[in-house]
């Protein structure tokens, strides 16, 4: 079998924690490749609900964890969920050498640089993520080797830099000291580890954090993550070649959310937009942030499908709109008199543009218990043929049980 990777089409939370637990069970591995502990990934298992920040969500399914390069690495987030978790799974996480570290420092800055945006700031997660991923770009930040090193590390270049940006560096030295606890004996080439397990005829499912729409480069600019969320970011933040990348399997929710700031053509307010946050539990798994909702954006939607390459889609949250009578589908963006439906076009002026909807679907009253009903069947159909793509997955609860494979 080979490599499978599992992105989120949208504004992130597409449910792909649920996924990647429900699959982890067909793979050697699950690797992160990007992102930090801005993600928030939930697995529920029976009555527990559990939340990755950092560890891949392959934990509870007992497969071999790795953290890639490409990650930010909080070390006080990482200690934190590996002491929830059972010790034969600590046991199985490898973190890449070439991580870079997320500084306390990082995480005043970023709070920092919200307050100067004032009005129009990011919205981010507030975990330092963006100015982590700026440190390693100026080359000042501390990979997770160095600090394993013991007085492998210089913290003056770093620690003025700090100090000229208003961020307090007094904590460094104790920082680095906890992040040594954390990392000892955990530290590996995770991008060897991926190519070993391909070679003895395993094989490794990738699991990419936040969303398509969030991504640094093609996202909604300036409105999205410090980092790179697409599939095509996987053998760069691995250490892999191209190659290896695997087959991509992109995740939907059957209607969209995003938590934080910027341009959201579909969202919708009121009575429906507070049922389906109540319904879907729509509440940031990092910061509690209430999420903002809308309809399925089919443009958007088609913009990450292409992005992504992505042939194959999961389509989630089902069940949240067995509760609405009915939903609309957004398929063009009207603009200054004039109909467009590529985002690519729009996304200079997305906070403007009006959504075209069509209104042909409801899931209202379906039920899951003797597989896909057939008003859930119709929007498969539908969005296999808005899409070109092949609707593989649906899941209609949080629990693994509530998966229905096509
Ligand atoms: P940052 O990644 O913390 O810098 O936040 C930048 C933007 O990305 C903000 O709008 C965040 O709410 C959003 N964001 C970051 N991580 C996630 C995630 O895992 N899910 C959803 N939104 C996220
Ligand atoms: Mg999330």
């Amino acid at each position: 079998m080979t490599n499978l990777s599992v992105v989120g089409l949208q504004w992130g939370d597409e449910g792909k924690g649920k996924l990647v637990d429900f699959l982890a069970g067909r793979f050697v591995a699950v690797a992160r490749f990007n992102g930090g502990s801005n993600a928030g990934h939930t697995v529920v298992i029976g009555a527990k609900r559990h939340t990755f920040h950092l560890v891949p969500s392959g934990a509870l399914a007992g497969k071999e964890l790795l953290i890639g390069a490409g990650v930010a690495l909080d070390t006080e987030v990482l200690s934190q969920e590996l002491s929830l978790l059972p010790p034969r799974a600590r046991k199985r996480l490898t973190v890449d050498n070439r991580c870079s570290l997320v500084s306390p420092a990082d995480k005043g800055l970023d709070v920092a640089i919200e307050e100067i945006r004032g009005g129009s700031s990011i919205g981010t997660t507030r975990r330092g993520i963006g100015p982590a991923y700026a440190m390693r770009a100026l080359r000042l930040a501390l990979r997770a080797s160095d600090v394993v090193d013991e007085g492998g590390q210089d913290l003056g270049p770093m620690t003025d830099v700090y100090r000229r940006l208003g961020a307090d560096p007094s904590g460094l030295r104790k920082w680095v000291e906890g992040a040594r606890a954390t990392l000892k004996g955990r530290l590996g080439d995770v991008g060897a580890r991926v190519m070993d397990i391909g070679s003895s005829g395993g094989s490794v499912l990738f699991e990419a954090s936040q969303g398509t729409l969030l991504d640094l480069l093609h996202g909604s600019y300036p409105y999205v993550t410090s980092s790179h969320t697409l599939v095509s970011y996987i053998p760069a933040g691995l250490g892999i070649p191209l190659s290896e990348a695997g087959e991509p399997l992109g995740v939907a929710k059957c209607y969209t959310t995003r938590v934080g700031g910027g341009p959201f053509p579909t969202e919708i307010g009121g009575k429906t937009a507070a049922a389906i946050r109540e319904a879907g539990k729509e509440y940031g798994a990092t910061t509690g942030r209430p999420r903002r909702i809308g309809w399925l954006d089919i443009v958007a939607l088609r913009y990450a499908v292409m992005l992504n390459g992505a042939k194959k889609l999961a389509l989630s949250k089902l069940d949240v709109l067995s509760g609405v009578k009915e939903f609309k589908v957004c398929t063009s963006y009207r603009h200054l008199g004039s109909e467009s439906g590529n985002f690519q076009r729009a996304a200079a002026h997305l906070g403007e543009v009006e959504p075209v909807y069509e209104s042909p679907l409801t899931l209202h009253g379906a039920e899951y218990a003797s597989g896909l009903p057939r008003q859930a069947q119709r929007l498969v159909e539908y969005l296999e043929d808005a899409l070109k793509v092949k609707v593989t997955l649906i899941s209609h609860g949080e629990e693994r049980s509530r998966t229905i494979e096509l």
